[in-house]
């Protein structure tokens, strides 16, 4: 099918509330939602307000839902709907809405804020840096992130619980707390911080309970619950139950 008709009902309103309105579009071969949404724009809704920027995956700027799931809009294929059915794009649940499909994410940036820095190891110049290969890929693997925040947005623990919000970072910010707190040149417990400890205590670590949901619309496929959250809770309890095992992880770190 090379051209057609489809329903689409796109979410409308500010932080006052809104509605979903209806749609009819055409939809060509090889397009995404995004395009659907600026054909919306160009014909139908000239104020209908939307974030976007690479169309390329890339930027982590067209976060929505559609029909309920977060993913992003330019790299949602219209061909994985079926044509006859009803496509319903709303904004993201777990943040504010600031008007239409656009979110005021601060929250994340706030949590972004709230993670202490890598702090560099003394005596070394930037190019003086050694770590085996297998650190350095677990590091690349996180920092795939393009913070399109789908996974803050999917995770139950803030998704119905805006409470929740002041005491857990979410998956992404965990995630960065997992890659510091693993990072074999990153001399924080020098300075008396314990990243294990502040994941618990400062960034809610204990609120995870390794649903996956986080993992699972992640477009940059990370496994943020298998390789960050995960051993990022067994490094807390290690630590919590025997001291000296985080004594021990940073004075005997290895080095190449
Ligand atoms: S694994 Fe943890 S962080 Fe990820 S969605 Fe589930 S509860 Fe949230
Ligand atoms: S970890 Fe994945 S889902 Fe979460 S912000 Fe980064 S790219 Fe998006
Ligand atoms: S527009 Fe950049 S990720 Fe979709």
């Amino acid at each position: 099918m090379s051209s057609y008709e489809a329903r689409f009902k796109v979410w409308r309103g500010d932080e006052q509330g809104g509605d979903l309105r209806d749609f009819a579009v055409e939809v060509n071969e090889g397009e995404v939602v995004l395009d659907i949404v600026h054909r919306i724009q160009a014909t139908q809704a000239p104020d209908l307000a939307v974030r976007w920027n690479c169309k390329a995956g890339k930027c982590g700027s067209c976060s929505a839902e559609i029909n309920g799931r977060p993913r992003l809009m330019c790299m949602t294929r219209m061909s994985v709907f079926d044509p006859a059915e009803t496509v319903t794009i709303t904004p993201l649940r777990a943040f504010p809405v600031v008007r239409d499909l656009v979110t005021d994410v601060g929250f994340n940036y706030q949590k972004a804020r709230e993670v202490p820095a890598f702090v560099p190891p003394a005596g070394l110049g930037p190019g003086e840096y050694r770590m085996f290969q297998e650190d350095v890929d677990r590091s690349q693997e996180f920092r795939k992130c393009i913070e399109c925040f789908l996974c803050q947005d999917t995770c139950h623990v803030v998704r119905d619980h805006e409470e929740n919000k002041r005491a857990f970072a979410g998956p992404r910010f965990l995630m960065r707390v997992a890659e510091l707190d693993m990072h074999p040149l990153d001399e924080a417990a020098e300075t008396g911080l314990d990243r294990g400890r502040a994941a618990q205590d400062e960034h809610g670590l204990g609120y995870c309970n390794i649903t996956k949901c986080c993992t699972e619309v992640c477009p940059e496929g990370i496994k943020i619950t298998d390789n960050a959250l995960i051993p990022l809770k067994e490094r807390a309890v290690d630590r919590k139950y025997d001291p000296l095992v985080w004594l021990g992880s940073k004075i005997g770190r290895r080095t190449p």
